[in-house]
């Protein structure tokens, strides 16, 4: 089986909505391996979007990361990376699919980040990094 890292992101958390992505992942057949609820800092948050330094939306990405609590998900199943990113939808919510995370549950009100409620790592390097990162 595969494990992926799972993030709710503070808007999750703040919506309670924690539980209701968490059902999405269980009902999917997935297992939940490890939870924990994080105040990501500064260095963690630069770690793990690595990627995206230099980014015009980086600082507000990681600004609005550190807004509030962040729950990590470690979830097994197979081909769950991939798995989970069609459950989540794509990117933006304002245009993701009905039947995924982002498309019933996200909005967008216009900030210069898209508050997307999940991350989900998008290969089988990064969910090897990530977990280590978060867990
Ligand atoms: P994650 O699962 O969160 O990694 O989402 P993703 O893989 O669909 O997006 P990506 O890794 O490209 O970007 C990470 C996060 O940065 C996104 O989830 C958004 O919150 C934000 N983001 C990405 N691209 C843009 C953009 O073009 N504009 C804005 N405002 N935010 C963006
Ligand atoms: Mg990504």
């Amino acid at each position: 089986v595969e494990e992926t890292l799972v993030l709710v992101k503070p808007d999750g958390v703040a919506r309670n909505l924690t539980g209701e992505i968490l059902r999405r992942i269980e009902a999917k057949g997935y297992q939940l391996v490890d939870i924990k609820l994080v105040e990501a800092d500064l260095d963690l948050l630069a770690a793990h979007y690595e990627e995206h330094q230099g980014k015009p939306f980086y600082e507000p990405l990681v600004e609005f990361m550190m807004s509030g609590p962040v729950v990590a998900l470690r979830i097994a199943g197979n081909r769950s990376i991939e798995g989970f990113r069609a459950l989540a939808g794509t990117t933006d919510p304002t245009t993701a699919a009905a039947g995924t995370i982002r498309g019933d549950l996200g909005r967008d009100w216009g900030l210069r980040v898209q508050q997307n409620l999940v991350h989900g790592s998008d290969s089988p390097e990064s969910a090897a990094r990530e977990l280590a990162l978060w867990f």
